[in-house]
């Protein structure tokens, strides 16, 4: 069984809508979900923690959600050792923004990384264009990721 901390970076809601689907789903499969509120991202504590799934959106120009820039400007800052620490990523996005394309995402995967972080499986990518249902995905690819884990 795996304790997994959602860390959720949203403006409008659809990340938080797939990580809400998660945490009423994947207890069933036998692993404990916590969700950190949008407004405690900033101060989310990685310790003891040994696996951590960032949901984002991406807005603005490429940016990361407000409520996650706090958080990411620690680990660019502070870089702590996140050794210990496995991960996975869902970016939400829409492929119209062709050179921004899940770009929030995509940053928080390399910030994690170059804390030495390590990722389990493959960031998932869910393009708001082509997939009505972002929660849906979102589950059928964390259902194979938790198998990793
Ligand atoms: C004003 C605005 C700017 C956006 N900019 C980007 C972008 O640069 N790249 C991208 O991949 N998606 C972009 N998106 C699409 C969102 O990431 C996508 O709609 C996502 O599902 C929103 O999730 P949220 O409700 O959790 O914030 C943008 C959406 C809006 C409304």
């Amino acid at each position: 069984m795996a304790q997994i901390l959602i860390v959720v970076g949203t403006e409008s809601g659809n990340a938080r809508m797939c990580a809400d689907h998660l945490q009423d789903n994947l207890p069933a499969l036998g692993h404990a979900v916590e969700v950190v509120e949008e407004a405690d991202a900033g101060s989310v504590s990685f310790d003891g923690r040994d696996a951590v799934l960032v949901c984002t959106s991406t807005h603005g120009d490429g940016e990361l959600p407000d409520n996650l820039i706090p958080l990411a400007e620690r680990l660019r800052g502070e870089q702590p050792d996140l050794s210990h620490l496995r991960y996975g990523v869902i970016a939400l996005g829409d492929q119209t923004y062709q050179e921004t394309f899940c770009r929030a995402g995509k940053q928080m995967d390399a910030l994690l990384a170059a804390c030495g972080a390590r990722r389990v499986g493959e960031r998932l990518e869910i393009d708001a264009c082509t997939q009505p249902l972002p929660d849906e995905e979102a589950l059928n690819w964390a259902q194979e990721w938790v198998t990793l884990l």
